[in-house]
């Protein structure tokens, strides 16, 4: 079972990463957009134009299903792709239904890019499950430039997201919505400032689970680290290839990139 998962950069990682402590039995292709991040500030037309290109790339490599995982290519093609090719396509969505349910009296903030935040697809879910109107949307554009750099724990990072969470009262809120992959990175950050008590949703165990179901496999419950130290792990004993817009990855500073990156996923995890 070959599954390709695709997003603009690095925020795609982080649903790899989950789809590898619950599948570790399949084969996977990862494919980072890197030439076109972020899509975030792209327009519709662009984004869909970049993901029908790899979906035709991870055909032709001959993967029995996609995963895009990015809020902001599903939000803007998914049903476009689903249309136009046979091969069963997963895609992402911020959790704001269980967000939404965990919250009691307390708001619920989704951050995400721009796009996501334009588009009907995410207005629809939100006028669908939050009856009291309880959420606050946040575009972080800045946020895919700084986890691009691997940045995550510089002052500019605590220094923007301070600035945008100025206007509002954060302990009205119980609940955080990483509504793009590229913002699990950031969770040691989110939590500084919103406090322990903040419940942080990601979509990306959702995501995998539903694949799971999607290939009628079942997931693997037993717990272990994925931690890499040596960077050609990646590629010999990971039963992953990594792809850079249709480039192979297989050079050792790309791929200690990739590892440091797989091992800071794994550090926030549980956060
Ligand atoms: N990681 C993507 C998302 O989930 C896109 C970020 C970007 O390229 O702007 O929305």
């Amino acid at each position: 079972m070959k599954i390709g998962i695709m997003d603009s950069g690095i925020g795609g990682l982080s649903v790899l990463h989950e789809a590898l402590h619950l599948l570790p039995e399949a084969e996977y292709l990862f494919y980072a957009d890197v030439d076109h991040v972020p899509y975030g500030l792209k327009t519709p037309s662009q984004i869909l134009g970049y993901v029908t290109e790899i979906t035709e790339f991870l055909i032709d490599k001959k993967c029995d299903i996609i995963v895009v995982a990015c809020n902001t290519a599903t939000a803007v093609a998914i049903e476009n792709l689903r249309s136009r090719f046979d091969i069963p396509i997963v895609g992402m969505e911020p959790a704001v239904k269980p967000a939404v349910l965990h919250s009691n009296d307390k708001r619920v903030m989704v951050m995400a890019t721009p796009v996501t935040i334009r588009e009907n697809k995410l207005k629809m879910l939100i006028a669908r499950v939050d009856e009291e109107h309880k959420c606050d949307l946040l575009p972080m554009p800045r946020l895919v430039n700084f986890a691009e750099m691997e940045m995550f724990e510089e002052p500019e990072v605590y220094d923007y997201v301070k600035s945008e969470l100025n206007a509002y009262k954060l302990s009205d809120y119980s609940e955080l919505v990483l509504g793009c992959t590229h913002f699990n990175y950031f969770k040691p950050c989110f939590r500084s400032f919103f406090g322990p008590d903040i419940e942080l949703i990601d979509g990306n165990r959702g995501t995998v689970k539903h694949l799971a179901d999607v290939l009628g496999m079942d997931v693997c419950t037993e717990e272990k680290k994925i931690i890499y130290d040596k960077p050609f792990d990646l590629i010999y004993n990971s039963g992953v290839v990594y792809y850079a817009s249709g480039r192979v990855i297989n050079d050792e500073n790309m791929l200690t990139h990739i590892m440091r990156l797989h091992n800071r996923l794994e550090e926030v995890r549980g956060i």
